[in-house]
């Protein structure tokens, strides 16, 4: 995940930055640049890789200034060169930004019509022409960033200095956060507590939507519809944000808010928006006839829903186990099968083992871990990186939209070498996946709605969750969030399966949420859905707006954002894991520690 840091001060900036950069090293990073206002123009130093290429490049070309931002740059569009490093600058404007413009290809073309040169691959880029083209109208700072804002689809968070504004910074969020710091005749923009931390504990959370105005003196905050507003300043302790809550109450509630960010990341490793295709992915796909999926826990849900994804994107049979059930009951396996473990550690044992007994076999390995140095990484032949960052939660979310990102990713790239995915298919699932940052932040917003239902919910004792397609895993992994942090007892299941046994729990008791995206299995989920609310069973059905009404009495319906089917289980995941949080906030049970949980099952 870029980090982002911008300041407005009166002593030296660049020291300033340079610290803030470094405390930003964690969420990984290729390239890294600064820009600051020099007697009313702004200049930048950029370098590819670590920080201290830039800092030598700072050493050979000074750069005097009280005013500026920051940026360690994760390259999603582009390659990670000096050239595609943040900041970028078009006329009068610079800016840092982390997210994805997802319509930045229209964008450019129509910029580029108007005569607009471009220097880098970069989405970011476009930014900065836009808001270029908007000052040269003659519209003030706000007026034309706010105009520029609204051109934008996708997430993002901005920070931008403006030539011959040296007394203003402004930023803006959607998507990926972005706090405001309060200092004594400074002030501060960073996208965490981290990354403010060397200046301020004094800290103003953005809301989506959210856009500012940073002088010397404070800052003028507005909401999405330009209406002045007013976000409270909160003090953060001085500790690292990587085991800091923010503004969150609950680890689980941060890192939940994080997927956004996670996903992007993730997503950025195997895929490529610039060309519209996957990068390569160290497997030859054509060369083997089979998957072998090994994980434990949330990851064999994550990896179920892989499987579908490979069985219909790349006709790849694809066998899914949980692995202290595969590690011990002799398998059968071909040594064209590529072996793949899933796991946030890389060190639940049962996963590690049967990797192990795989390579041993003399099956191609690969692992989709988190946690890049751990067993599963080294042990593995290709190390496939989920990037979601540390997560503190035992409850995983931002990890398991991390894996199935990887593997809708990797889904796509086996289904491009086998000959199945054509370039036009190759773009248009390639651009799907990208939207995803974009309409979990979406989800996200469905919060409140979620919050108002888990009001009955914490009442259960027994919740179904249901769902079709690549729905049902997700049904299993909804069941298990529940399950493990507000100690409901909840089952996930195939809506189709309903009738041959579930059924018969159906009662005014018991609620079923049910997944329903607008998929070509929809109607048929929603024939279950009616069958459950004849018979009393009170229904939440999870769907879209513009989804059919299924017209069952007891069906209470709850918006989500409509998507394409590929990335559904991105974005469905969201108001899973809401659910859980907030069934277990309101029965005052230990979210981010559950009973008997471990983070890490290192033993059998
Ligand atoms: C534990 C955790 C789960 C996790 C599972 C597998 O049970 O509490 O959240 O899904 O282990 O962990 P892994 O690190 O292999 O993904």
């Amino acid at each position: 995940m870029c980090g982002i840091i911008g300041v407005i001060g009166n002593g030296p900036v660049v020291p300033r930055l340079i610290d803030s950069l470094k405390r930003l090293e964690y969420r990984g990073y290729d390239s890294a640049g600064v820009a600051a206002m020099v007697d009313g123009s702004v200049e930048r130093r950029r370098a590819q890789g670590k920080i201290r290429n830039l800092e030598a490049v700072l050493a050979e070309e000074p750069l005097k200034a009280t005013i500026g931002i920051g940026h360690t740059r994760w390259a999603t569009h582009g390659a990670p060169t000096t050239v595609n490093a943040h900041p970028h600058k078009a006329g009068r404007v610079t800016l840092v930004h982390n997210g994805i413009i997802e319509n930045f290809a229209e964008l450019k073309a129509e910029l580029a019509a108007e005569g607009h040169i471009f220097e880098s691959q970069t989405d970011t880029e476009v930014i900065a022409h836009l808001l270029d083209a908007e000052l040269k109208t003659g519209r003030k700072p706000l007026e034309a960033f706010k105009v520029t804002l609204d051109r934008l689809t996708g997430a993002y968070a901005l920070a931008v200095l403006i030539d011959g504004e040296d007394g203003l910074i402004l930023g803006a969020r959607r998507g990926s956060p972005l706090v405001v710091g309060w200092g004594e005749g400074e002030m501060y923009l960073g996208s965490d507590a981290l990354a403010v931390g060397p200046f301020t504990q004094q800290i103003s959370y953005l809301e989506e939507g959210d856009y500012v105005a940073v002088t010397r003196d404070g800052a003028e905050m507005f909401d999405a519809s330009g209406q002045p507003v007013d976000r409270a300043v909160v003090q953060v302790s001085a500790s690292s944000a990587m085991v800091e809550k923010g503004e969150y109450r609950h680890f689980m509630e941060k890192e939940i808010h994080e997927q956004p960010d996670s996903v992007q990341h993730t997503l950025s490793e195997y895929l490529d928006l610039v060309t519209g295709k996957v990068k390569p992915q160290g497997v030859d796909f054509a060369a083997i006839d089979r998957i072998q999926i090994v994980a434990c826990g949330t990851a064999f849900y994550a990896g179920q829903i892989g499987r579908y994804a490979f069985e219909k994107l790349a006709g790849l049979p694809c066998d899914v186990e949980i692995a202290s059930e595969f590690r011990y009951r002799s398998p059968a396996v071909s040594k064209t099968t590529l072996a793949v473990a899933v796991s946030q550690s890389g060190e639940t044992a049962d996963t590690l083992a049967s990797l192990t007994w795989c390579k041993a076999q003399g099956l191609p390995t690969a692992a989709v871990v988190n946690v890049h140095t751990s067993s599963m990484a080294r042990e593995a032949s290709v190390l496939w990186p989920t990037h979601a960052g540390p997560e503190i939660g035992v409850a995983s979310t931002k990890a398991f939209t991390a894996q199935v990102a990887a593997l809708l990713a990797l889904a796509v790239a086996a289904g491009v070498a086998r000959g199945r995915i054509n370039a036009a298919a190759e773009a248009e699932l390639v651009k799907a996946l990208f939207e995803s940052p974009r309409v979990i932040a979406e989800a996200l917003r469905m919060d409140e709605t979620i919050r108002a239902v888990t009001q009955e919910l914490s009442k259960a004792t027994d919740v179904l969750f249901l769902g079709r397609g690549p729905m049902f895993p997700l049904a299993m992994e909804g069941a298990l969030k529940l399950k493990e942090i507000s100690y409901i007892h909840a089952e996930g299941y195939a809506a189709g399966e309903l009738k041959h046994g579930p059924i018969a729990l159906i009662d005014e008791e018991t609620p079923t949420i049910a997944l329903a995206p607008l998929d070509d299995v929809f109607d048929k989920t929603a024939s279950n859905l009616q069958e459950i609310a004849a018979r009393g069973g009170p229904v939440i059905m999870i769907t879209p707006e513009n989804a059919p009404d299924p017209h069952g009495v007891g069906i209470r319906r709850i918006d989500a954002p409509d998507c394409h089917p590929l990335i559904a289980p991105l974005v469905y995941a969201v108001p899973m894991q809401l659910l859980a949080y907030y069934t277990a906030v309101q029965k005052g049970t230990d979210v981010d520690q559950p009973r008997n949980l471990a983070k890490s099952v290192t033993v059998e």
